[in-house]
């Protein structure tokens, strides 16, 4: 829930400034930076903590975490540069992507980024063909696809990508006849690519939002038995790294020391202690709790759907709505205290039907209850009232798109000290016009 003083924040921006626009609290992302380490460095002090800033690359954003200390992890050489312009030392970069171009991986190592993570075995050929035309040694770990799921109820928001079919990494067990498992990797860095790879250790990610806390218990324990089979097979290396991905839901959803407790027991089962830096990637975790401010442009009534409220945004500034089912708390601002209560289907102004909010709550959402909801109950709503749609800082600013011709909002920033901050402007419509190639005609 909204404290008065971001409200106060809010309506303050709002006497300048049109919506939509992104609000984000640097003292929320700094509350979480020490959630987590407090979580975690306690039980686990070799934990090594990277923001993985794809889930909001805005550089003034970015430059929270790396005020703290926390490493990048990037995923294409455009975000290996917005990270190295924000300051970030090219030794605390990781960069994992499933194709790795070969002038992104000449920049990036280059620049110094000495952590690569590698999807596949073409992938790590590529690597390798890089490092031996830069004449250099690389670091590398391997994305390994442990096989973990969560369980089969589906619910909207949660994403995995540790699965079975999964696209992402390698199969920790041999594939007859393929090269794509992490045993043949291993020997292939280990011996043929050793005059130009190192390998460091192990990477996998299971997802976002995830809700099944046993999933990150269940691979590390996978994967350092893994390790041990290596071991006995002869294939022994220093490992330095393992590296357990992000996937953490927000903190009101399950705190971030269950996360810990897990991953802590699962390495004390498996080794002990560990001789390895654990790195933690959180993305979301880290800045869900930015906002979109929104206002109510029309409102209108459909017999069969009742009160719809068409708001000045849509999907193209909540794009996970429409790709994951994301859940999102709405509260209004409103312009008077007139009473009443009612309910809306609230709906984007997108020239297109897929543009309505649904699993929409004013409460929050807890695990128990997994909405689908398409109404929200509202104080009664007048156009010019504000929507607030909470916990949406992570994958929104991200994922816009210029659908429609619409520019993509401005971000800001409230600062510790209480300066407001507009890091990111609307973009103009001469930027977009050039950018889908205006300057053609
Ligand atoms: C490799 C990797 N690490 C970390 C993350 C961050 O995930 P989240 O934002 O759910 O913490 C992602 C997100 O997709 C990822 O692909």
């Amino acid at each position: 829930m909204l404290t008065l003083g971001q409200k106060k924040d809010i309506r303050q921006i709002l006497r300048k400034h049109e919506t939509p626009f992104y609000v984000y609290w640097e003292k929320q992302i700094l509350d979480k930076i020490q959630c987590l380490k407090r979580a975690f460095l306690p039980k686990i002090p070799r934990s090594i903590f990277c923001y993985s800033m794809k889930s909001c690359f805005c550089p003034a954003i970015v430059q929270i975490p790396l005020n703290e200390g926390l490493w990048l992890d990037c995923s294409s050489g455009g975000e290996i540069a917005f990270a190295l312009r924000a300051g970030a030392s090219p030794d605390r970069i990781i960069y994992t992507s499933i194709v790795k171009q070969e002038p992104e991986l000449a920049f990036a190592i280059t620049k110094g980024i000495d952590i690569l993570s590698i999807d596949s075995f073409s992938d790590m050929e590529k690597i390798y063909r890089v490092a031996k035309s830069l004449e250099t040694l690389t670091g590398v770990l391997i994305r390994v696809n442990p096989a973990v799921d969560s369980d089969p109820r589906v619910e909207s928001g949660v994403i995995t990508t540790g699965h079975q079919r999964s696209k992402f990494g390698v199969s920790l067990w041999q594939n007859e006849g393929q090269c794509d498992s992490a045993e043949h990797l291993v020997r292939e860095i280990l011996s043929a690519r050793a005059d130009h790879l190192k390998l460091k250790g192990f990477h996998f990610h299971l997802g976002s939002n995830l809700l099944d806390v046993s999933l990150h218990g269940k691979a590390v324990q996978v994967v350092l038995n893994f390790c041990q089979r290596l071991r006995n097979l002869g294939l022994g290396f220093e490992m330095r790294y393992l590296d357990i991905g992000g996937g953490f839901p927000p903190e009101e959803t399950m705190p971030i020391s269950t996360w810990a407790t897990v991953i802590e027991k699962a390495l004390r089962e498996t080794t002990q202690p560990p001789d390895f830096d654990l790195i933690v990637e959180p993305g979301r975790y880290l800045v869900y709790q930015g906002v979109l401010v929104s206002t109510v442009s029309n409102i209108k009534f459909n017999p069969y759907a009742g009160t719809i409220a068409v708001l000045d945004t849509g999907y193209h500034h909540l794009l996970d709505s429409i790709l994951a089912g994301q859940t999102y708390r709405v509260s209004c601002l409103k312009q008077d205290e007139r009473g009443g209560q009612a309910e809306y289907h609230l709906v984007g102004r997108l020239c297109d039907s897929l543009d309505e909010f649904t699993n929409l709550t004013t409460k929050g959402r807890h695990r128990e209850q997994p909405l689908n909801t398409t109404r929200v109950g509202l104080p009664m709503l007048r156009e010019g009232d504000r929507i607030i749609f909470e916990q949406c800082g992570a994958y929104s600013t991200v994922l816009n798109t210029h659908f429609n011709a619409f520019p993509s909002p401005a971000i800001f920033l409230v600062r510790e000290d209480g300066a407001i901050d507009m890091v990111r402007q609307r973009t103009s419509e001469e930027d977009l016009y050039l950018s889908e190639g205006g300057d053609f005609l």
